[in-house]
């Protein structure tokens, strides 16, 4: 039996990993370290650092393999996540097959901020017992990034007692602003979704690289602020070789709400 461990582990600082995540990854047997490519060498670094802090003196074995990349030409998204997550799923089974002594025992994958948002591990996961692979699965949560977002603007999510959604930048684009909701919080944007939107009466909270040391916050109305984002965001794009962000909109209020103006730089 496969006990496998998803530890969430926050979205860049290390100082970020519970107390809860340390000890259950110092019970592992194996840890899994996935490598996302050379653009990406910071966030294999991060999760290096981690088991080297929580692990010295042990001898667990760390062992890293190259997470298969999504093929993005494909027209057919949906079809096109699917042969990803097979893919990983192959990744896993060989890396655990490989390294877990006599097959069975705990083995730790750090997942980047909490294994619940917008994170394919628990659907991977469950691939690999649907192969018939006898694995019962652990969480342990991790700070995500919205709520660095939220942390690094001083903002709460939603306004007073109201609803506040997650969407993804492709859904934005294709669909506009949702109904119902006046504050959207948007993920996985490849290209400033934001620009499709008319901007007046919106604002714009936008953080990068989040608990990374360059990490970056603009804030304001959605005119003046988006502009200076899509200027900033292909700057530190080109220099870092890939970007991460995640953003706020919020729908000007009537005058009655909270919303607060954090310490956004930039
Ligand atoms: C595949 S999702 C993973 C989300 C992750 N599970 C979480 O809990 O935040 C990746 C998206 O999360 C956001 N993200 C993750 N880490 C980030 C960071 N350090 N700074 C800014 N955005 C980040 C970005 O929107 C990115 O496109």
């Amino acid at each position: 039996m496969i006990t496998l461990d998803l530890i969430g582990i926050g979205t860049g600082n290390p100082d970020h990993l519970t107390f809860e995540a340390a000890a259950r990854l110092a019970g592992a047997d194996l840890v899994l370290l996935p490598r996302k490519g050379t653009a990406k060498a910071d966030l294999a670094d991060l999760r290096r650092e981690i088991c080297a802090r929580v692990l010295a003196g042990r001898a667990t074995p760390v062992a890293e393999f190259d997470m298969p990349q999504r093929d993005a030409a494909r027209p057919d998204y949906l079809a096109g996540v699917d042969a990803w997550h097979a893919a990983i799923a192959d990744a896993w089974a060989t890396a655990i097959a490989e390294n877990l002594p006599g097959g069975s025992g705990r083995v730790a994958l750090l997942v980047w901020g909490d294994p619940s948002l917008y994170d394919s591990s628990l659907r991977i996961a469950e691939r690999l017992r649907a192969r018939g692979l006898a694995l019962s699965v652990r969480v342990v949560p991790g700070i995500t990034s919205l709520q660095m977002l939220a942390a690094a603007h001083a903002i709460p999510l939603n306004r007073l007692g109201a609803p506040f959604l997650v969407t993804t930048g492709r859904r934005l684009r294709e669909s506009g602003w949702p109904p119902g909701v006046d504050s959207v919080a948007v993920m996985l944007d490849g290209g400033c979704a934001f620009a499709s939107l008319p901007p007046e009466g919106l604002t714009l909270y936008w953080s990068a690289y989040l608990g990374l040391p360059h990490e970056v916050s603009i804030a304001g109305p959605l005119a003046e602020a988006g502009a200076r984002v899509q200027q900033l965001r292909a700057d530190l794009r080109a220099r870092h070789g890939w970007i991460m962000d995640i953003y706020l909109l919020r729908r000007d209020a009537g005058g009655n709400d909270e919303v607060s103006h954090g310490p956004a730089t930039g």
